[in-house]
């Protein structure tokens, strides 16, 4: 679909041609535009109806060209789980989880990865790169090998879940690790792309992935036969999901599809969480956390890029931003394995524990129509559980030392 790409800050567009990251007037981030009626007169629901479930099935409503090669690994269509057991303990009637650890990589990354090398490929960039905490390195790394362009990724040392390092080491991402947090890692790419205009940057700041990512709400609404949710609660790391999801429930909206927006709830963990300072205490600008700390590896982020889209889709939905402890992030990881048959990540289950205290403190109601994202598989991290969840019993093979370890 034709698109220009708009400042957030000062309103200027730029034509698609331009490979910038951020505005070159005032830079503020940049996000993709269309002309709504164009936009109205390019979906057909009939046509959705007869397609699979899939990133790719929206494609009237992605900024790629259409006879342009799609670099895709059958992303999307990830399920959106009825989870009656765990809305019981919370007590809620109409809770669902959409488990994008489903994704071909295990995280919702690919969806905004298959339309940002998709672009990547179009505009002839041989060479892409990213920032990382783990997962947007695995994704990106894969979506390269498929579209066989080179892969640079840049991860804080030591702050990787082992998991996600091996997908982008197996994918052959050139790995590069820093002393620091992913916030320095983060500079260091913005900086590096400055200076070297054959890479091409795809972390969250690229607005052609967060393009990708706003299908996430296209496929809620759809799951749910064309209603739409009271309430969308999303973990938040550096700030880019929680801005395309809106931005997927605003399309449908300007199009006509639906006729009222969720709230967006924004989860941060309680050691990494200045965006939800900043809306807790009214603040317009956020103050970074120096130091951020928290098991849960992915959002572990002291100054989210797209801070001021995330804090505009709370507001403008009139939602919330809420922190949890690490103690509530794996309480709701092994509530959700255990009752549900989920395993995720402990960043994906930050929003479920988001959920359990807002439930708790009258934030949420019980008939309110709740979607819970989680982001990532829990393989990704296995050690986190090996080491937070009971052991395994070792036993000796005969009777009496199985029967003690059956029967403790
Ligand atoms: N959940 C998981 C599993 C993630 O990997 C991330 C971000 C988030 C939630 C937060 O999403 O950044 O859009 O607010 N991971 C990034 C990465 C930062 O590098 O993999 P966000």
């Amino acid at each position: 679909m034709d698109h220009e790409l708009e400042c957030i800050g000062c309103h200027v567009h730029f034509p698609a041609t331009e490979t910038a990251y951020a505005c070159l007037t005032c830079g503020e981030l940049l996000e993709v535009v269309y002309n709504s009626d164009k936009l109205r007169e390019a979906v057909d629901r009939s046509v959705w109806k007869s397609k699979t479930p899939s990133v790719w099935k929206y494609e009237e409503l992605l900024p790629i060209k259409p006879a342009s090669v799609k670099v895709t690994l059958g992303e999307g269509g990830t399920t959106l789980h009825k989870t009656t057991r765990l809305g019981k303990l919370f007590g809620l009637n109409k809770l669902n989880v959409k488990n994008e650890g489903e994704n071909p990589t295990g995280s919702f990354k690919d969806r905004g990865m298959t339309v940002g090398v998709t672009r990547a490929v179009e505009i002839n960039s041989h060479r892409v790169i990213c920032a990382s905490t783990g997962n947007t390195s695995a994704s990106l790394s894969a979506y390269a090998a498929k579209a066989s362009v080179e892969s640079i990724v840049i991860i804080p040392r030591g702050k990787i879940a082992l998991g996600k390092l091996s997908q982008a080491i197996a994918h052959g991402a050139r790995i590069i690790e820093i002393e620091g947090y992913f916030d320095d890692a983060l500079r260091t790419v913005l900086d590096l792309v400055k200076s070297d205009p054959s890479l091409y940057l795809l972390n969250s700041v690229n607005p052609y992935r967060i393009e990708g990512q706003k299908t996430l709400a296209y496929e809620i609404w759809d799951q749910l036969e064309g209603d739409v949710p009271d309430t969308v609660v999303v973990p938040v790391g550096n700030a880019g999901n929680i801005s395309a999801i809106w931005k997927g429930f605003q399309d449908l909206y300007m199009i006509g599809l639906i006729s009222r927006l969720p709230r967006m709830i924004g989860i941060q963990a309680q050691g990494a969480s200045p965006l939800s300072e900043a809306f807790k205490t009214g603040q317009s600008e956020m103050t970074p956390f120096q130091h951020p700390q928290t098991i849960a590896t992915a959002i572990k982020i002291g100054a989210p890029a797209s801070w001021k889209k995330a804090l505009t889709a709370v507001k403008n939905s009139k939602g919330m931003m809420e922190t949890v402890t690490d103690d509530e992030i794996l309480e709701s990881q092994k509530l959700l394995a255990r009752l549900e048959g989920l395993f995720v990540e402990p960043a994906s289950a930050s929003s479920v524990a988001g959920l359990k205290k807002l439930v708790d403190l009258g934030s949420i109601g019980v008939d309110e129509k709740v979607i819970c994202v989680v982001t990532g598989h829990g393989l990704k991290d296995p050690d986190i559980v090996y080491r937070s969840f009971e052991k395994p019993t070792v036993a000796k093979t005969d009777m009496q030392s199985l029967k003690l370890a059956l029967n403790p």
